[in-house]
């Protein structure tokens, strides 16, 4: 998506450097438009390295290409943020003495604005009635955040945090098709002690679970993610539930399921877990040369979940496997789903450098009866809004 970051002159045009770095890292092609006092806060090569565009901010630049109307054109959905209180009275009344100004004024997309200012100027009735002008034209206003200030004082008028403001955006221009849906995820990899020390794990890193909670609460969904020794940092915005075992995960699963439309396994779940955890740390002199472990079996988390799952709860599972003939690996998925039970099966190739702890994946997804519904590849991200296209729509 092409996405214009406005940043006007507030002390916040500091904290707009991460909000171009969440839009470009969520993958979309920034383009900051700065007035020419949001530059004195912030400079234009850090604006530029981050948002790897030119940065734009004087009207009479580009004439030929009729920038002042272009940007604004080409625009898929533009954020002001900070936005002061002189920009927010600016756009409530069309003014267009600028480039940002008239950015907005040739646009028709989705604006969003995070406003930033003292208590007192946020309260002043001329803000408040510039607010609600610009609310009734369906321009969304997040924030802003009550806190500290930038001098001593604090209270409402401090930008709401980059995530918050970049979650807010997306999920305009995103359809709100999960709405009302509650959908519980399991993300990560379980562990299992061996002793207060150390642990049986996997190298999941709990990427492809986080994405799908994160993908499904921009589509409206009320989110519960369950994560398992997660290796980044857990989203905003849903409900988290730690847990380390698998036999934690299995009774956190199970009654975070209970009243959930849709349930997605998509942490990576030890199938074994010694017998007995040492009570203190093992050690090498009453060990030996050899060490023997007894592994027993862990339950089928995804197999419990589909016995005892409430009429019309949508089950999904993941498949990891190392098979490299794609047929092969579709005869074992098909096995796999038959055995579970589940609506659907996202089939994903892990190897040694492949799916754990990556960037981006590459699934093939299947239905109960074995027949392929879907195929995606690229970010996990954009792979779990093609697991949810297929939730959300039947298919
Ligand atoms: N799963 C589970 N409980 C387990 C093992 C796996 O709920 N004890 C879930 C995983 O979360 C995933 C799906 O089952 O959604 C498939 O996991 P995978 O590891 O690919 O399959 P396994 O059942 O472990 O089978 P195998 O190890 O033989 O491939």
């Amino acid at each position: 998506m092409n996405v214009v970051v406005g940043i006007t002159g507030g002390i916040a045009a500091y904290k707009a450097v991460s909000v171009v770095r969440a839009l470009v890292l969520a993958g979309h092609d920034v383009h900051v438009v700065a007035t020419e006092n949001a530059l004195r806060f912030v400079g234009r090569p850090t604006l530029e390295a981050i948002s790897r565009n030119t940065v734009h901010s004087d009207l009479y630049e580009g004439v030929a290409e009729v920038r002042h109307v272009a940007i604004g054109q080409a625009a898929d959905l533009i954020v002001v943020a900070p936005a002061t209180a002189n920009t927010i009275a600016k756009l409530a009344s069309g003014l267009a003495d600028d480039l940002l100004g008239n950015t907005i004024l040739a646009s028709t997309a989705p604006v969003v604005i995070a406003p930033a200012m003292h208590t007192e100027m946020w309260q002043n009735p001329a803000t408040v009635a510039n607010i609600a002008t610009l609310r009734g034209r369906g321009i969304t206003v997040v924030g802003p955040a009550s806190g500290q200030l930038t001098g001593r004082d604090s209270g409402p008028g401090r930008m709401s945090e980059p995530d918050d403001i970049v979650a807010a955006a997306l999920s305009i221009t995103r359809p709100q098709d999960l709405a009302g849906r509650r959908i519980t995820i399991s993300a990560g990899g379980t562990r299992e002690p061996l002793d207060p020390v150390r642990f049986i794990g996997n190298r999941s890193s709990g990427r492809q679970g986080v994405a799908l909670a994160e993908a499904a609460a921009a589509r409206g969904a009320a989110v519960t993610l369950v994560t398992a020794n997660l290796e980044i940092a857990a989203p905003r915005g849903v409900t988290i539930q730690k847990v380390s075992t698998t036999l934690e995960l299995e009774a956190t699963m199970a009654a975070a399921s209970t009243d959930a439309d849709v349930v997605i396994m998509a942490a990576a779940v030890a199938d074994y877990r010694p017998e007995t955890v040492a009570e203190g740390k093992i050690k090498k002199e009453t060990q030996g040369d050899v060490l023997d472990l007894r592994l027993v079996k862990n339950p089928d988390i995804l197999h419990g979940l589909v016995e005892r799952r409430p009429v019309g709860q949508i089950i999904v599972g993941f498949a990891a496997e190392t098979e490299e003939d794609p047929e092969a690996l579709l005869a074992l998925a098909r096995g796999k789903v038959a055995r579970k039970g589940c609506d659907l099966l996202v089939v994903n190739r892990v190897g040694w450098s492949e799916g754990f702890a990556t960037e981006g994946n590459e699934v093939v997804i299947i239905d109960r009866a074995g027949d392929i519904v879907g195929e995606a590849s690229g970010s996990k991200r954009s792979v779990a809004d093609h697991v949810l296209d297929l939730i959300a729509r039947p298919y």
